[in-house]
Parts: structure tokens; C-alpha cells; sequence
């Protein structure tokens, strides 16, 4: 039954590399309030391996995942009795850290005798400007992460259709690789952007894949090559050729990313849908150019655009703990204990069966 009571919810997310514990209040009229959100990365540990080691990522995850729960519970001065949920991501994500966050969840459930609900980690992106702006859905979405790059038509809490998926790499990925063959730090995205400020994004003519055709998808592979070729043709590397190279493929991305949202616009509009906002959430979502050519596209096509902050854009606990109220409050919300950890989840289960279980299935 839908809930018209407060809820206070507390969100795990431990699905890649960040390990998050947050507290977030529901209000019986739908209003989101963060009383606690606290964020360990551990970029550190997989620096030296130039990517995440999943093996490492869930070690560390168990190191420390009890001390934010506890420090995320005292920072919002609920006790754990008061609790109405506890929230866990299942999935998407690597396995390991997603069996130590849903483990643990489901201890901390059974020790303080609460519910648990077990959250789609795109979900939880899906939700977030519910929970910074109020924003209801319908809406059209567009996630962009280190794994997943999709638009989505987001109709109701619950009710989700992807449109475009990417059909080789993530666009955060594409950063990271970027970042990682120009000798930038990681993690990527930041880096690359950092870079581009000095840059010229006219210097070097790279492809814009997908762009201009009909069909909803994205591909990132022959950019990131071309960003390879580009960058061993002017080996030694100079500061100003890199700033050069990110400014040209972050504004290659943004062309690609742009192209993309005009045709899931033109999808949701032919099927009558009035959908008035563009939200952009997950990770790449924080980059700022990407944002700025973002809300110039919704000016044109009369969009109210919307991106969470920075820190809610990219892994957090709120978001798990805001996708669960909703959930909840909507009479939506399954036994967690009967969940388990998955690697694949996708958010709409009809995409999966229509594009099988390949690169534009569960895993995209
Ligand atoms: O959503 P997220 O924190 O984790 C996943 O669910 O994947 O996204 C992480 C990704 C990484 O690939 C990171 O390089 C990218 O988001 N990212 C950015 C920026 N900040 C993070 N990409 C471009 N520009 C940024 N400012
Ligand atoms: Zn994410």
C-alpha cells in the first residue's frame, strides 16, 4: 500500500569504487531531506593499477563499510531503531562489493529487525533529482557513468523504458581510457576535464560516432581510438597537445551526447509522452562542458534541464536510500532478503529480453 508517512531510510552503495553510507528522510508529501551522506573513494588503492581491481574493490569495501554506516548514523543523529528501512545496492556493479554492501545490509536488517530494500544502483541515479529538486517523472533521462551510458524515458517510480544504450564503451569510460593513455591521473573524467580547460577543442578533427543516425545508441570505441592515433602521432607529448586532445574529444562527446538526446527527445515525443525536463545524472554528468552544451539543447527544444550537485552526481548512499522511499512510499518495494547481489540489472527487465543478454543487454 502507498505510504503517506514519513520515511527514514538509511542507503548502502558499494557497487565500484566508492563505499557510501547516507541517512535521507522522505516527508509524507514526497520531500527529500539528506541528513547524512558520506562518501569513502578509493582511487588510492587502484591508482597504481590504472583501473578498478574488482578483487581490491571489494576488500576495501569490507574494510571500512561498517565505520560509515556508524559515522553516517551519528552524523544524522538517527538511531538505528528508528530507522524505517535499510537499503542496499544489488546491482548493477562487481560482484564482490555488491556481496559485502547486500551481506551487510542484511545483517544490520536482521540484527535491528527493519525491512531491506534492495536497489538498482541506475535506479538510484534514475531518482536523484527527486531528491535535490522535488522533480517528479514523467521525465527524460540521460546517465551517464564509468558503466553505463543510456537515455531513458523515467514515466513513473518504477515504470522505465531505456532508449539508447551504448553499444560498445561507457562514456565515463571513454574518459577514463582518454586520461589514462594521455598519462593524466585518474580518476579520469576530472582529469580530462581539468586538462581541456587550457585546450583548443578545434585542434584536432576526431569522429563523432552515431551522430546523425536515426537509431537511439551510442558508441564510443572508434573516438577513444582516434584519441590514441592522435596522441602517438604527436609523441613526445607536450602539456598544451594534451590540453588540446581533451578539449577536442570532450567537445566530441559533447556533439555525440547532444545528437543522442535529440533522437531519444524525438522517440518520447512520436509516442505523445509530455515530457518537459532533460535530467542528466551519473558521474560524467559533473563535467561541466558537458552540462553547459546540455542546458543550451534544452533551450532550444524548450526543456527545463536538470543535473543533481556534483557530489550526488557521481556514487552515493542517498541516492540508494531516496530510490528505496520512493519505493516505498509507493507501495513498490521488495523483500530485500529474498534479493540476491547481481552483476546485470537492468532498469527496464523489457530491454534486456529485447537486445538478449549481449553488450546492449543486462550489462548496458
Ligand atoms: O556514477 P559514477 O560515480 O560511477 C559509476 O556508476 O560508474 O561515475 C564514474 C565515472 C568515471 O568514469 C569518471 O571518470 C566519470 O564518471 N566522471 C567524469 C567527471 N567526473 C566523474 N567524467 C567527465 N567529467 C567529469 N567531471
Ligand atoms: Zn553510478
Amino acid at each position: 500500500m502507498p505510504q503517506a508517512e514519513p520515511l527514514t531510510v538509511l542507503g548502502i552503495e558499494t557497487s565500484c569504487d566508492e563505499t557510501a553510507a547516507a541517512v535521507v528522510r522522505r516527508s509524507a508529501d514526497g520531500r527529500g531531506t539528506i541528513l547524512a551522506n558520506v562518501v569513502r573513494s578509493q582511487w588510492a588503492e587502484h591508482a597504481a593499477f590504472g583501473g578498478v581491481v574488482p578483487e581490491i574493490a571489494a576488500r576495501a569495501h569490507l574494510e571500512c563499510l561498517d565505520d560509515l554506516v556508524s559515522e553516517a548514523l551519528a552524523q544524522s543523529g538517527v538511531a538505528l531503531a528508528d530507522l524505517d528501512a535499510i537499503a542496499a545496492t544489488a546491482g548493477p556493479g562487481l560482484i564482490g562489493g555488491l556481496l559485502v554492501g547486500m551481506t551487510f545490509a542484511k545483517g544490520l536488517a536482521i540484527a535491528a529487525g527493519k525491512p531491506l530494500v534492495a536497489v538498482n544502483h541506475l535506479e538510484g541515479h534514475a531518482l536523484t533529482a527527486g531528491l535535490t529538486d522535488g522533480l517528479r517523472p514523467p521525465y527524460l533521462m540521460l546517465l551517464v557513468s564509468g558503466g553505463h551510458t543510456q537515455t531513458l524515458a523515467i514515466n513513473a517510480i518504477a515504470d522505465y523504458r531505456r532508449i539508447g544504450t551504448t553499444i560498445d564503451d561507457a562514456l565515463g569510460e571513454a574518459f577514463d581510457k582518454t586520461a589514462k593513455l594521455l598519462g593524466l591521473g585518474s580518476p579520469g573524467g576530472p582529469a580530462v576535464e581539468h586538462a581541456a580547460r587550457n585546450g583548443d577543442p578545434l585542434a584536432f578533427a576526431l569522429p563523432r560516432p552515431m551522430m546523425g543516425r536515426a537509431e537511439p545508441h551510442f558508441s564510443f570505441a572508434g573516438l577513444k581510438t582516434a584519441v590514441r592515433r592522435a596522441a602517438e602521432a604527436r609523441t613526445p607529448l607536450t602539456d598544451a597537445t594534451v590540453a588540446d586532445i581533451c578539449a577536442s574529444f570532450q567537445a566530441a562527446v559533447a556533439d555525440c551526447v547532444i545528437d543522442r538526446c535529440r533522437v531519444a527527445l524525438g522517440d518520447v515525443r512520436a509516442r505523445g509522452k509530455g515530457m518537459r525536463t532533460l535530467v542528466a545524472a551519473g558521474g560524467v554528468a559533473a563535467n561541466a562542458h558537458l552540462r553547459q552544451r546540455l542546458l543550451a539543447f534544452c533551450g532550444i527544444e524548450d526543456l527545463t534541464f536538470t543535473a543533481p550537485p556534483l557530489a550526488l552526481c557521481t556514487d552515493n548512499g542517498a541516492m540508494i536510500a531516496w530510490a528505496a522511499a520512493e519505493r516505498l512510499a509507493a507501495g513498490l518495494a521488495d523483500d530485500g532478503m529474498a534479493v540476491a547481489a547481481r552483476a546485470r540489472w537492468p532498469l527496464d527487465e523489457a530491454s534486456a529480453t529485447v537486445y538478449g543478454s549481449g553488450r546492449l543487454g543486462g550489462k548496458a
